[in-house]
């Protein structure tokens, strides 16, 4: 049954293209994943696969690193997107006129911006800006830099001038929080302990404090949580500023709200092949599919080292040259036994094949995962580039590998038995030798 399933998979898959797929004329792609796999960078290759495709693009990234920042042409922060520098395209053998603009998102900015569209009174808006807690609460909260991301993103989208919209976003410890954060705030904004700190704090009476003491000791708890400052009449002032605002605030975040959850938003998972990374990223699948999220696909960044990636896809159904002499390496240093550099020759053997080891286990991970996730989500890989993807060339070849088949199901499948491996289904006792072979390796590195 398991295999039929997984022979169908197979057969689909191929002759697709199934990432660039997503790319279409009115897509809006929302990257998710934990901190440090790669989205950013994948968010940018997916921009530049898109545009390559004639899609006019735009990618809103999120902190990136220096060297992309430098590759993209970037300033560090920005209120509106830049269009890539024809010449800078042409410098890395790309066509000058793809229409490919980014932005790196300046958090502070979206906020103080929606606060002077929404808080109409000068005063009010004044003392808005310049409340302590405003300010923690914009710069420290996690969730509020994910809310000024999709801010960013409804701007950009009722501007009507991109035809794809790339949005990055920021490390979060489980992907989901990002999706919640509008529905977070509306949640704040709603609840009746908000609305009792509406009140100013210095305008109300003894009672009502006291009548809204409780409530608002939970909203002030959450509010800690997120800023972790404790002045209560610093949030209470905060309130009081907002409360003319309060209505035309809340339907705003229901409105990016309801754009975060309409049909031309696809979701992409970046993840790594760790085993854990891959355990919390196939519990997302079904948390997605409860909500009602369409994630669209999965890129496993940083799988496989380049030479063993690109050897693979250059003849996927043969084990790649260097791996195939390691495994040979063995036997072949045998009549050395005894020598004076047994032993080092030895040692080097042992390394070697524990690197062909570290790399089977992460295909043997990899084609595990993919055999068990759902057919409509498609799935991509890309390797570990070992010079960093800093430059417009290398992420054009990322761009390449993710939006084309080579580097999907049927990639997985063939490069499994190529090398020899044989995905089972997770046991406890698998995923702890896995486990403990890759951070063998990891240790001889
Ligand atoms: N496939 C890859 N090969 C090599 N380095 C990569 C790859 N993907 C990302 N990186 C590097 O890893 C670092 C983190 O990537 P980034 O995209 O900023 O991750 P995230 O946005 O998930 O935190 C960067 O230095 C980036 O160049
Ligand atoms: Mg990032």
């Amino acid at each position: 049954m398991r295999a039929r399933r997984h022979n169908a998979i197979v057969a689909r898959a191929r002759g697709r293209r199934p990432v660039k797929q997503l790319l279409r004329k009115g897509s809006i792609l929302v990257l998710l994943g934990p901190g440090g796999v790669g989205k950013t960078t994948i968010a940018a290759a997916l921009g530049l696969a898109a545009a390559r495709a004639s899609l006019e693009t735009v990618v809103i990234t999120l902190d990136p690193a220096r060297r992309l920042r430098d590759a993209l042409g970037l300033e560090r922060l920005s209120a509106r997107p830049a269009r890539l520098d024809p010449r800078r395209l042409r410098a890395a053998g790309l066509d000058p006129a793809l229409q490919l603009s980014a932005m790196v998102l300046d958090s502070k900015r979206v906020w103080d911006g929606l606060v002077a569209r929404l808080v109409k009174t000068p005063a009010a808006r004044q003392r808005m800006l310049d409340n302590s807690f405003y300010q923690s609460l914009t710069e420290q909260f996690a969730g509020a830099e994910a809310y000024a991301a999709l801010e960013q993103l409804y701007d950009l989208h009722n501007g009507n001038g991109f035809a794809v919209e790339i949005v990055d976003t920021p490390p979060a410890a489980h992907a989901f929080e990002f999706i919640q954060a509008p529905a977070h705030l509306i949640r704040l904004l709603d609840s009746r302990a908000a609305r009792w700190l509406f009140i100013p704090y210095a305008a109300a009476g003894k009672s009502v404090l006291g009548i809204a003491n409780r409530a608002a000791r939970f909203v002030v708890g959450q509010l800690e949580q997120f800023a972790g400052i404790r002045t209560l009449s610093a949030i209470s002032e905060f309130f009081g500023a907002a409360a003319e605002a309060a209505d035309s605030i809340s339907d705003r975040f229901r409105k990016v709200d309801a754009l975060l959850h309409s049909p031309a938003v696809t979701f992409v998972l970046v993840t790594t092949a760790e085993e854990d990374r891959l355990r919390e990223a196939r519990a997302l699948v079904d948390q997605m599919e409860t909500e009602g999220l369409r994630l669209g696909a999965i890129v496993l960044n940083r799988l496989l080292d380049e030479a063993t990636f690109d050897a693979l896809v250059a003849a996927p159904g043969r084990a790649p040259a260097h791996l195939a002499a390691i495994s040979r390496m063995r036997a072949t240093l045998a009549p050395l036994r005894g020598r004076d550099t047994a032993d080092t020759s030895d040692a080097l053997v042992s390394f070697l094949e524990g690197y062909g080891a570290h790399q089977r286990a992460a295909i043997e991970r990899a084609t595990r995962f993919a055999r068990d996730l759902p057919a409509r989500i498609e799935l991509a890989a890309a390797p570990e580039i070992a010079a960093g993807v800093r430059d417009l060339a290398t992420l054009a070849k990322v761009a390449t590998i993710v939006i084309e088949a080579g580097a999907g199901r049927t990639f997985l499948e063939r490069a499994a038995a190529a090398l020899g491996v044989t995905p089972s289904p997770a046991t406890a006792a698998a995923a702890h030798k896995t486990k403990k072979s890759s951070g063998k390796h990891r240790a001889t590195r």
